[in-house]
C-alpha cells in the first residue's frame, strides 16, 4: 500500500516515517510513505500556493492548481503501473467526516491513499468538490493543518494490514486494561498501588471475565 502525502511541510513527517513499526513496514515493502512538496507544482518564481479569499476575510487559502497537478501526477504514477489499482484522494479538513477505525479497515484494502494536507484557514472549496473523494476530520478540535491528521490516518490504516503487526492479535490489542511488574508499586512511603488480585490468580476464566469488564473496544 502506498501513502502519498501532499504538504507544504514535508519535514514534519521525517521522524514519523523513520521509527518503530512504520519504519519496519516500509523495510518489509508492506507500505511506502512518500511526501510531495506542494510548491513543486507551482509555476511562478515565488512558488505561490495560496491566495486571498474571494469575498474578503483574514488568512490565505490554498489554490486549486498546484493541488490538482500534484494529485494528477501522483495518481498517474500508480495507474501507469496497473490501471486496476485502487486509489483514493483524501482532503483533511475540520469540517470533514469523522475518521474511524472502520474507515481505516476499509482503506487498508486500497493500493494508494493520496492525502492532501490543507491548512486551517482553508483550501479552495473546488478541491473538496472535484478533486477529493473524501473530506476527513480526525476529531472535534482544530489543528493548524492536515499533517497530524495524515499521520493518524497512516498509522491507523497500516495497523490494519495483515502483516503489519508481529502477532496477528495485536491489531485489536490494548483493548482492556493491562499491568506488568512490579506487583506492588510504592511511589511514596505508606502508599501502594497494586495489580488487581484476579490477574495474579492464574484463573483464566475469571481473568477473561475481568478483562471483558475492563474493555474499551474501538471497532477494530
Ligand atoms: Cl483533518 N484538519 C484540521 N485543520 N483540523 C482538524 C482536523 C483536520 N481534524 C480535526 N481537526
Amino acid at each position: 500500500m502506498k501513502f502519498d502525502i501532499i504538504t507544504i511541510f514535508p519535514d514534519i513527517f521525517k521522524g514519523f516515517v523513520s521509527e518503530s513499526l512504520l519504519f519496519k513496514a516500509q523495510k518489509k515493502k508492506l507500505i511506502t510513505i512518500k511526501t510531495h512538496y506542494l510548491r513543486d507544482w507551482t509555476e511562478d518564481r515565488h512558488q505561490t500556493v495560496d491566495g486571498k479569499p474571494y469575498g474578503g476575510g483574514p488568512g490565505l487559502v490554498f489554490k486549486i492548481e498546484p493541488i490538482y497537478k500534484a494529485v494528477l501526477s501522483i495518481k498517474n504514477q500508480v495507474l501507469r503501473k496497473n490501471k486496476k489499482l485502487k486509489s483514493k484522494v483524501i482532503l483533511f479538513s475540520p469540517r470533514g467526516k469523522k475518521f474511524t477505525n472502520e474507515l481505516a479497515k476499509k482503506w487498508s484494502k486500497l493500493d494508494q491513499l493520496i492525502l492532501i494536507c490543507g491548512r486551517y484557514e482553508g483550501v479552495d472549496e473546488r478541491v473538496a468538490e472535484y478533486v477529493a473523494d473524501e473530506i476527513i476530520s480526525i476529531g472535534d478540535y482544530v489543528l493548524n493543518g492536515g499533517e497530524v491528521a495524515a499521520m493518524a490516518v497512516i498509522e491507523a490504516v497500516s495497523r490494519q494490514l495483515p502483516d503489519f503487526m508481529h502477532d496477528a492479535d495485536s491489531a485489536v490489542k490494548d483493548d482492556h486494561a493491562q499491568y506488568t511488574k512490579p506487583e506492588i508499586f510504592e511511589p511514596k512511603k505508606g502508599i501502594s498501588w497494586k495489580v488487581p488480585k484476579i490477574l495474579l490468580s492464574g484463573n483464566h476464566k475469571k481473568i477473561a471475565v475481568w478483562r471483558e469488564k475492563h474493555a474499551r473496544r474501538a471497532s477494530s
